[in-house]
């Protein structure tokens, strides 16, 4: 004897948890989007604060508030580095950019100082 309303429950049952793992597919895939650039596991890394990093000053000579005009050569107007704020605003977009060698131009950031922008901006961009 088949028990028609335990199978009805039973594979609503099935239903929502398969809902419930293209929902997790669906936010994976979002997070993947914050920038191209390498995963960090945030629990072992070697996260320094904004404070306390060295990558920055390979992209104040061009990317500073200080700098107008010509003396920015011709990084974009906004794009700076020399504030917590600033920096913060562009942190997926500056690991993106390091990790493809786009930045500084011409590339040849050392891994180091990759790696210190990465976690930076995986692990919460703390001040
Ligand atoms: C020698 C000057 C110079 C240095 C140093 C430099 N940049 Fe840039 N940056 C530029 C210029 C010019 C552009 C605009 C042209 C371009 O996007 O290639 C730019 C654009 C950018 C952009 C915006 C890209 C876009 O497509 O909107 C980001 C983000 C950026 N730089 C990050 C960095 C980071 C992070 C560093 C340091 C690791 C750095 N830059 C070092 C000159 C520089």
């Amino acid at each position: 004897m088949i028990h028609t309303a335990q199978l009805r429950s039973r594979s609503h049952l099935i239903i929502a948890a398969a809902l419930a793992l293209v929902g997790l597919a669906g936010l994976a895939c979002d997070e993947d989007h914050g920038g191209d650039y390498p995963e960090v596991d945030c629990s072992t890394a070697d996260v320094k604060s904004f404070a306390e990093m060295t990558v920055w000053g390979s992209c104040t000579s061009c990317h500073s508030s200080a700098l107008s005009g010509s003396s920015r050569q011709s990084a974009p107007e906004g794009v700076d580095f020399d504030s917590f704020e600033a920096a913060m605003a562009q942190a997926d977009h500056a690991a993106a950019e390091v990790a493809e060698d786009e930045m500084p131009p011409g590339g040849g950031l050392s891994e180091d100082a990759k790696n210190e922008l990465y976690a930076w901006a995986r692990c919460g961009t703390p001040q």
